[in-house]
């Protein structure tokens, strides 16, 4: 019979209570203070996007397309201003399946990728090769940007290997896939993070929107930074996902030494849907005393588990090969939940220590965060548990803040950034 007290003890490690969150909320508004003073002592890489806000008039037709998660998306969007918008076509397809094409594994090649890449946005553009469109570029990977167009690859991140691409200018390389395929009308002009695409969109519609975040796949949060006045405002990308000033407990430790870049991404190794699924695998296996699960919880399988009412007992019977009782299970979800519960509160805190950088500690001006993806959308607890921790740090300053949840953004992002090069 499964030990419910190892259970309990498993679930303690998840534990993060509301001091520990006011702290890290301090903590991340150092590192942004100090990404921009000392670099070295930040663990945030503040890229600067050469992007400010919309003000909501952008208009035509574009090509979007958003890279960097499961799906690939190409829409072709026409802009009519004032938020509006109009989907003309939509194409998407995964970047990897099993048994058929991998473009993100060890041995796929940038080539390769932006050649897939090119023949999506020709389906896309209807295999158009007269009119003259331009192509906005949500490309949700840390760039080094001198312009909106230039952006070379720092570092995968989200456990994708594609050889050939870190180190180079991605445009450049999508521009050279579509001359190969004679699509010399195509025009990439922008490139953004899909943390900066989420921010774009929800601000087409809504001027007091200056935070803009993702949680999917990977987690990343940008803002507008105004530079007090000196400069003109811009967005900047945090790469809130490398933050690392938060406490790992020892299944984070595990997970972190057995990924493809140990020490770094550590934030988005606690809080994302490449991750939570695999933490809570660690947890249960140790809680067990075994050394690997039956069958390891992906993200998808841990918000199947906490979802279900009745099968809780087969579930973990097929991932764990054992039996659990009433009391048995109830533990086992309640480790499931603590560990998305933690990835919601170690957000809010990442966003309060965002907007004591923006407005001033202790200052809430009444807005609307903007958040994007699939976890956001579809894991159990991670809303109730990300507005509960905006007051337990905040208090009732915290009602100020909306959530808003955004679809779509990554591709109208990108749109909109296109057609701010206009
Ligand atoms: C990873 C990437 C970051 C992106 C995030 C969400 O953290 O490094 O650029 O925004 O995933 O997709």
């Amino acid at each position: 019979m499964v030990d419910v007290e190892r259970l309990k003890k498993a679930a303690d490690e998840f534990k993060m209570p509301n001091s520990e969150l006011k702290n890290m909320a301090e903590a991340f508004r150092y590192d942004i203070v100090s990404g921009f003073e000392q670099p070295l002592a930040s663990t945030l890489r503040l890229l600067p996007s050469y992007t400010n806000l919309p003000d909501g008039f952008e208009e035509g037709c574009y090509l979007a397309l958003d890279f960097g998660g499961t799906n690939l998306r190409i829409l072709k969007i026409k802009l009519m201003g004032a938020g509006e918008y109009e989907v003309l076509s939509r194409v998407e397809k995964p970047l990897k399946v099993e048994g058929e094409y991998d473009y993100i594994g060890e041995g796929s090649s940038g080539e390769a990728l932006w050649d897939f890449v090119a023949s999506l946005i020709d389906e896309a553009n209807g295999g158009d090769r007269s009119v003259e469109i331009k192509l906005g570029h949500t490309f949700s990977f840390p760039t080094e940007q001198t312009d909106i167009y230039n952006a070379k690859l720092i570092t995968w991140t989200k456990e994708f290997r594609t050889q050939g691409v870190e180190g180079e200018i991605i445009n450049d390389q999508l521009k050279a896939a579509l001359e190969r395929r004679g699509m010399t009308n195509v025009v990439p002009v922008a490139v953004i993070n899909d943390t900066v695409a989420v921010l774009l969109s929800a601000a087409y519609e809504n001027q007091k929107t200056f935070i803009g975040s993702i949680l999917a796949t990977g987690h990343n949060t940008c803002y507008l930074e105004d530079f007090n006045g000196q400069k003109a405002p811009m967005i900047i990308n945090l790469e809130s996902g490398n933050f690392s000033k938060i406490v790992p407990n020892k299944y984070d430790s595990i997970l972190d030494a057995a990924s493809q870049r140990p020490s770094e991404q550590r934030m988005e190794k606690m809080v994302s849907g490449k991750y939570l699924g695999e933490l809570f695998t660690i947890a249960l296996a140790d809680a067990l005393k075994v050394e690997k699960l039956v069958e390891p919880f992906t993200s998808v399988d841990l918000s199947e588990f906490i979802l279900a009412e009745k099968s809780g007992a087969e579930i973990l019977k097929k991932h764990t090969g054992e039996d659990f009782d009433a009391e048995g299970v109830f533990y086992a979800r309640d480790l499931a939940e603590i560990v998305v519960r933690r990835s919601a509160r170690i957000i809010a805190a990442s966003f309060v220590g965002t907007l004591s950088h923006i407005m001033g500690v202790g200052l809430v001006i009444p807005q609307q965060i903007a958040i994007e993806g699939t976890v956001y959308a579809k894991m159990p607890v991670v809303r109730e548990a990300l507005t509960e921790a905006l007051y337990d740090i905040l208090g009732g300053d915290a009602a100020r803040l909306e959530i808003k949840f955004i679809t779509d953004g990554g591709t109208i992002g990108a749109a909109i950034a296109a057609a701010m090069t206009d």
